[in-house]
């Protein structure tokens, strides 16, 4: 790939979702660009690269979909997801409608853990709407989400049986989330770089292992636009990895949980 043809990737990617990539993430565009490549007739990649680039009215969202990196799990970090069991939602369930908020949700394995939780917490309770927005700026995957359809190997990984036998119907090989639990949660198509969701007062938001590709400068802006989207009080989980330390000082880490967790201040 010609140094020209990378460096318009790169910007295209960061521009449009945020996801910065350096130069050692060359091989990664060239990767994922090479597999569709090899199914149409170009010369060259940079010919492809064009040709695409000419064709693809929605370029941009294209480019950034190609290199976006949807992994996730069930119940991924165990010791949040017992923080949340334990001691916040059972706070944010006393308060009324629970509204939360599932960034960067990828195929859904994380808003559905959340369900599972309430519902073992509140097994009775009904919602006016749904108390779980969850986003992601690629269409595809927000597609497979809101089918709720999982492989076996999905389910195996993260998912205690109990959950799988309680939250699932059996299709063939495959496994659908119950409708009571889909009924929770509210997907859409949402970049944060660019965001449209107008809801605000979130009791939490979930901002995991999304913010971790973006630069320091863009996670400042990112996350004080996450505070302004927050209740009083209301909490933010980021990624095991991610930190708020050099980026806002308007949160205050809660105390006597496993996980890191940042509650508003103010
Ligand atoms: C590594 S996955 C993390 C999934 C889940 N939050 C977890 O921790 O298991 C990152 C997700 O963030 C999404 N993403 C990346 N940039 C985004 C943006 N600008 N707006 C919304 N979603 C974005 C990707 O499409 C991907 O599905």
């Amino acid at each position: 790939m010609k140094p020209e043809t990378f460096e318009m990737l790169r910007q295209t990617i960061k521009n449009h979702s945020g996801i910065a990539l350096d130069k050692e993430k060359e091989y990664l565009i060239r990767s994922r660009f090479d597999s569709l490549y090899n199914r149409n007739n170009h010369a060259t990649l940079d010919d492809f690269v064009k040709w695409t680039r000419e064709n693809n009215q929605n370029w941009e969202q294209f480019v950034s979909e190609q290199l976006a990196t949807h992994e996730t799990y069930f119940f991924r970090d165990p010791d949040m997801h017992d923080d949340l069991r334990i001691r916040i939602l059972p706070e944010i369930l006393a308060k009324g409608q629970p509204r939360i908020w599932s960034i960067g949700c990828s195929s859904g394995q994380e808003p559905v853990s959340i369900s599972f939780t309430i519902n073992q917490l509140a097994p009775e309770r009904t919602f006016s709407r749904a108390p779980i927005l969850a986003t992601d700026f690629s269409t595809r995957i927000i597609e497979k989400a809101k089918a709720g359809i999982y492989s076996q190997y999905e389910v195996q990984r993260g998912l205690p049986v109990r959950f799988l036998l309680s939250g699932f119907d059996q299709m063939q090989t495959d496994w659908i989330v119950k409708p009571n639990f889909r009924s929770m949660i509210d997907y859409r198509v949402d970049n944060l770089f660019s965001s449209q969701i107008a809801d605000s007062n979130f009791d939490l938001i979930l901002c995991r292992n999304v913010l971790i590709y973006f630069t320091l400068e863009d996670r400042r802006a990112i996350i004080n636009a996450l505070y302004e989207k927050l209740s009083p009080g209301g909490y933010l989980i980021l990624g095991s990895a991610e930190t708020l330390f050099g980026i806002s000082d308007k949160f205050q880490k809660v105390h006597d949980v496993k996980s890191i967790i940042n509650k508003r201040v103010g």
